[in-house]
């Protein structure tokens, strides 16, 4: 009985610490540019909390304009993307690629939204932002 209860905790015990071991990759950045890139992460949440507001309030054409502006194509200059790229393994690369192309639908999505309505469109494109989001963060780390 006492053995079976210690084999049983034991058991518990290494599938607990399997669920929680960090399988992502880490990515080795220079300390500069890991402190750019987690200062655009954090401009990443607070422009999602932005365009969700936006939405929320019906600005559609404003909620456009911060998806381009912070995390469209058009956002991949300031946020020094061209120097960061290399640094990130291809399937990395590709899922921020993937990241701002999303936005810069979501854009369009938004737009058409304010002359025809259409917000769950707008949604639509909006958790396909977050989906490369959510996808980067389960597959890699800096830290
Ligand atoms: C191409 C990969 C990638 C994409 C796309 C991506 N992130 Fe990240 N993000 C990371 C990595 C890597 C970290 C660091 C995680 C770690 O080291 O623990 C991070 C960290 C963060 C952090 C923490 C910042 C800090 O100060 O520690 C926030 C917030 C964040 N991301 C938000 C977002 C949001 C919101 C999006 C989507 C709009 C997004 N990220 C898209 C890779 C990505």
């Amino acid at each position: 009985m006492l053995r079976k209860l210690i084999i049983g905790l034991l058991v518990l015990g290494f599938s607990i610490s399997a669920a929680a071991k960090d399988e992502r990759e880490q990515v080795q950045l220079p300390e500069l540019m890991r402190e750019h890139m987690l200062s655009n992460m954090r401009d990443h949440l607070l422009a999602l909390e932005i365009i969700t507001r936006n939405l929320a309030a019906g600005e559609y054409d404003t909620a456009a304009e911060t998806a381009e502006s912070r995390l469209g194509m058009t956002s991949m200059t300031s946020h020094g993307a061209a120097h960061m790229a290399p640094f990130m393994p291809e399937p990395m690369r590709t899922l921020g690629t993937a990241m701002h192309r999303a936005a810069s639908r979501f854009a369009i999505k938004a737009k058409d939204a304010a002359v025809e309505g259409g917000l769950a469109e707008a949604f639509g494109a909006l958790s396909e932002v977050m989906q490369q989001c959510v996808a980067c963060h389960s597959g890699y780390r800096v830290h």
